[in-house]
């Protein structure tokens, strides 16, 4: 390319990222410099307007709710792009497995501009039975690794597939899983990776990119006959729980949101996690660690949590009166359990508000940092017993003794 080419091409790059810069700052109205807040010492209220009105009627909430995710956006994880639009999806590749009992399918993913973004999907779908029949609600989730692996395309790394999702495809469940750093690497140089480079002057961080990864994968969902579009749920584990909660909070679509093990940047208040606050991981220590996680605001309330205008409670407010559950290990050492009962008890006066006072879950088993059985099987529980109705008798309200909490 010749020198003026050049300069006229760098000249049109930025004035696009100038546009496209203000477009996504124009959407927040002026919030305040982190600076300029207030010290709160307690859970800030989803129910009380910027302007200090308080929230009493659900007809209300709408507003409110927009409200809350542009502080999301502002302070904790960045402005992600709007929806693509024109996701498609080519199967590269398919397999029967598990005895005739699940469909395999390895689809990639296009949208974006110019069509360029793109990722793989690994779809699991049950066969139908006498009692299971299509749509079948369907999982979204991001996963820590390629769950085919990284080589050939063998029957056995089919199987080994579904064997990481026995229990949901058992109970009739399709999966959508998606290697997660396909989408952006998970390391401060993010910026250069995955969907950001098309995506100039948006200020977005890993788990909100993580996040809009699984939005697109239910734009496909809904070109699919095997799913049923009103049981979409979201699940993730650790930093991934903190990306499916951030997708529940802001897609409607998904029909329960259910982190597990998310801990701080999860599901955990960060006014009850972190040295001095209850111990375990705290803003300080992921905002300095994993600054890629975030937004670029969130790192400046590091020694001052409680200048926070909001709280992670307002991420399980915003899924209201949808469903969702939180799954996590009394023993995990990533997770604070005191500050994920923190969050879930501020949240819970806004299911209340929106009539749904029992679509707020909370579930908590023995053991350590790991999507165990035991979570599946309450998020599965959950799921059957208010998505499906089929009269699960379970409670998804019990909190843990203090001496129970590590
Ligand atoms: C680290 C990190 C946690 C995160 C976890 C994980 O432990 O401190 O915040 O949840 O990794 O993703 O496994």
């Amino acid at each position: 390319m010749n020198s003026k080419r050049q300069a006229m091409r760098l000249l049109a790059m930025s004035l696009s990222f100038t546009a496209v810069w203000s477009r996504a700052a124009d959407a927040t109205p002026a919030l305040p410099e982190v600076s300029a807040l207030p010290v709160r010492a307690a859970l800030p209220d989803p129910l009380v307007t910027d302007d200090g009105q308080k929230i009493t009627a659900s007809t209300q909430w709408p507003a409110r709710r927009e409200q809350i995710k542009q502080i999301l956006e502002h302070y904790a994880i960045g402005h992600a792009p709007p929806p693509p639009g024109n996701v498609t999806g080519h199967e590269r590749a398919a397999q029967i497995m598990v005895d005739g009992k699940v469909t395999g399918r390895l689809v990639h993913l296009t949208f974006g501009p110019e069509s360029k973004l793109g990722f793989d999907v690994v779809i699991l779908i049950p066969s139908e039975t006498a009692t299971l029949k299509a749509p079948f609600p369907t999982i979204v989730q991001p996963t820590f690794t390629h769950v085919l692996g990284t080589n050939a395309l063998t029957t056995n790394a089919w199987e080994k597939a579904a064997s990481q999702f026995a229990e949901p495809l058992r109970r009739g469940y399709a999966v959508v899983a998606f290697y997660y750093q396909q989408c952006g690497l998970d390391q401060p140089d993010f910026r250069q990776s995955g969907f950001f480079p098309a995506y100039p002057g948006y200020d977005w961080g890993d788990l909100a990119a993580w996040a809009w990864a699984m939005s697109r994968c239910v734009d496909y969902l809904q070109t699919q006959p095997f799913a049923d579009q009103a049981k979409i749920i979201a699940v993730g584990h650790s930093r991934l729980g903190k990306a499916a909660l951030v997708a529940g909070a802001f897609d409607e679509r998904f029909a329960l949101t259910a982190p597990a093990g998310s801990g701080c940047g999860g599901t955990g208040a960060y006014r009850f996690n972190g040295q001095g606050r209850g111990g375990k991981e705290g803003l300080e220590d992921a905002a300095k660690r994993f600054p890629q996680w975030f937004g670029p605001r969130l790192p400046a309330f590091a020694g001052q949590v409680e200048k926070l205008p909001f709280d992670q409670h307002w991420f399980l407010a915003l899924v209201a009166p949808r469903l969702f559950i939180a799954a996590d290990g009394l023993s995990d050492p990533a997770a604070n359990d005191n500050a994920l009962i923190q969050a879930y008890l501020a949240a819970k006066p806004v299911y209340a508000l929106l009539g749904a006072p029992t679509h707020l879950g909370i579930n908590f088993r023995p053991g350590g940092h790991q999507l165990a059985p035991a979570d599946w099987q309450a998020i599965l529980d959950f799921s059957d017993q208010h998505l499906r109705q089929l009269g699960v008798n379970r409670q998804f309200d019990q909190l843990p003794s203090a001496a129970e909490l590590h």
